[in-house]
């Protein structure tokens, strides 16, 4: 069966972007591929997190997941920081990684405008950490957001570098996956770019009724269109993605018809959205609370994880460790 792993970094709640993005995918594959899921707490230091940021989050996202439906009797949860052979291959990527190549790398580059005070190493070989994560398990196919493409680039030229260095076929490149056919790119309800965290135009999956209503509503719109059939800007463009994912392609074409014919009201079609939103959102929302308040099967969950995925990555260490020359341990 074909082995499918992905994780998110613990960085705070997880949002729509993630969820259409990434873990809608996880719970549909979990049912057709060997899949494992892990929590990316390694991948969060390079933004400083104190020890109780870390715990907090560790436990956020794995009651979020849950809550999503990953069931872990179908595809161990695990967190990457369990997992100590993946710093094992994390420095042998390392070391067949050039500086020019990781410098390159767009979500550097960015962290570089929007951090300067802290570009630290683990930033700059953060795509070689991702792929140990992946190469580890050998997997087939990674489902990630669109915003992670050129890492599983990365991934992809570590496989054959390693491959090539060592004269071995043993890394598969890993396939990025996508659930829609297509790479999701959720916007932001800022109307601009992508939705997330560090944008601060987000729907938490954890957001009440209330705020999933005001947050919906108050979505960036223009005056409507001037005359019809017209093109869309940018703004409303992103409100009728954020509308097919809620409220289904139905709608979308309702109210694109609208658009046309310039009889759109976009409050109606948020009002749509949001009702949409929160019949998604409202069972989701309850089980994180369950699960949250459930430390000892979260702390189960964790363990059996761990162990599942160790086992894997004790195996793949040890094969890469007779490769490149290491004396058997
Ligand atoms: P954030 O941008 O909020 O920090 P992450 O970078 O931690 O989110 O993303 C975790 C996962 O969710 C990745 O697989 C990423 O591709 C996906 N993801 C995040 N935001 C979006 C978005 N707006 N659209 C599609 N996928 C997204
Ligand atoms: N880089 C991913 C993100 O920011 C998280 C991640 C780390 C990941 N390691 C991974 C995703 C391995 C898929 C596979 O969202």
């Amino acid at each position: 069966m074909e082995r499918v792993i992905s994780g998110i970094r613990p960085t705070g709640n997880l949002h729509l972007g993630n969820y259409f993005g990434a873990v809608k995918s996880f719970v549909k594959m979990q049912d057709e591929y060997d899949c494992m899921f892990f929590i990316a707490d390694w991948h969060s230091l390079t933004t400083h997190p104190t020890p109780e940021n870390i715990r907090n989050s560790v436990k956020t996202i794995l009651s979020e997941y849950l809550a999503c439906g990953i069931d872990p009797e179908k595809a161990p949860i695990y967190v990457q920081s369990d997992v100590k052979q993946v710093l094992e291959l994390y420095l042998y990527l390392n070391m067949n990684a050039y500086l020019g190549e990781l410098e390159r790398v767009t979500s550097f580059k960015e962290k570089v405008r929007k951090q300067p005070d802290n570009v630290n190493a683990g930033l700059l070989t953060y795509p070689c950490l991702m792929a140990a994560d992946i190469l580890m398990h050998k997997a087939d196919k990674v489902p990630v957001g669109k915003d992670q493409e050129q890492n599983m680039e990365m991934a992809r030229l570590f496989a054959r570098r390693f491959n090539r260095i060592y004269n071995v076929e043993y890394f598969k490149e890993p396939a990025s996956f996508y659930f829609a056919d297509k790479a999701v790119k959720v916007p932001g309800l800022d109307g601009t770019g992508k939705m997330g965290k560090s944008e601060g135009n987000c729907l938490y999956l954890c957001d009440d009724e209330k705020t999933v209503t005001k947050k919906i509503m108050r979505a960036v719109t223009d005056q409507g269109p001037t005359q019809l059939n017209q093109e869309k800007p940018e703004v409303i463009q992103n409100l009728f993605t954020l509308c097919e994912l809620l409220s289904g392609k139905e709608a979308a074409d309702y109210y694109n018809d609208q658009y046309n014919n310039m009889t759109i009201r976009y409050g109606d079609m948020k009002k749509q959205m949001a009702a949409d939103a929160n019949t998604l959102l409202a069972p989701i929302r309850e089980r994180i609370l369950a699960y949250s308040s459930d430390d000892a099967l979260l702390d189960r969950i964790m363990r059996q994880g761990a162990e599942a995925a160790s086992a894997r990555a004790e195996k793949t260490i040890e094969e890469v460790r007779e490769i490149i020359g290491f004396r058997k341990i």
